[in-house]
């Protein structure tokens, strides 16, 4: 089987960034072709000790309090698991983005 590599850069070490890294961390398992293999490269959140107990626990490479650095840090996957107010500007900024919300009516903001 195909496997593609993904570097993943997400902000949000909250309820829907933990959910995200579990699914990615275990994307292997599903069965899809290209098989997807995800490299945890940037977590970014404000709240340092939530961004190192997620790293910790979920294996993210490492951490910042700013997204742009994530962004920035050669990433093929930019996953959007902060608040609503972070969605618009981090899709502005992102090649590939994913977003954990509805967005269908801000997509005109992005
Ligand atoms: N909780 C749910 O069941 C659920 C379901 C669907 C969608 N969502 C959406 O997912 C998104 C995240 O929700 P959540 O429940 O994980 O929230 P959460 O409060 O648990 O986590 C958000 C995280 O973002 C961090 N953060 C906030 N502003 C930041 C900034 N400017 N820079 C860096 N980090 C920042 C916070 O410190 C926090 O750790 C929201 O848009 C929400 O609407 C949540």
């Amino acid at each position: 089987m195909i496997r593609t590599d993904v570097r993943v850069g997400m902000i949000g070490a909250g309820f829907i960034g933990q959910m995200h890294s579990l699914a990615f961390r275990n994307a292997s398992m599903a069965r899809v072709s290209p098989s997807v293999a995800a490299q945890f490269v940037s977590l970014a959140d404000q709240n340092v000790a939530a961004a190192a107990d997620v790293a910790e626990r979920y294996g993210w490479g490492a951490i910042t309090t700013d997204w742009t650095e994530t962004i920035a840090a050669g990433i093929d996957l930019f996953i959007n698991a902060g608040p609503n107010s972070t969605h618009a500007p981090g899709g502005r900024q992102s090649r590939h983005g994913a977003v954990r919300s509805s967005i269908g009516r801000r997509l005109s903001r992005l």
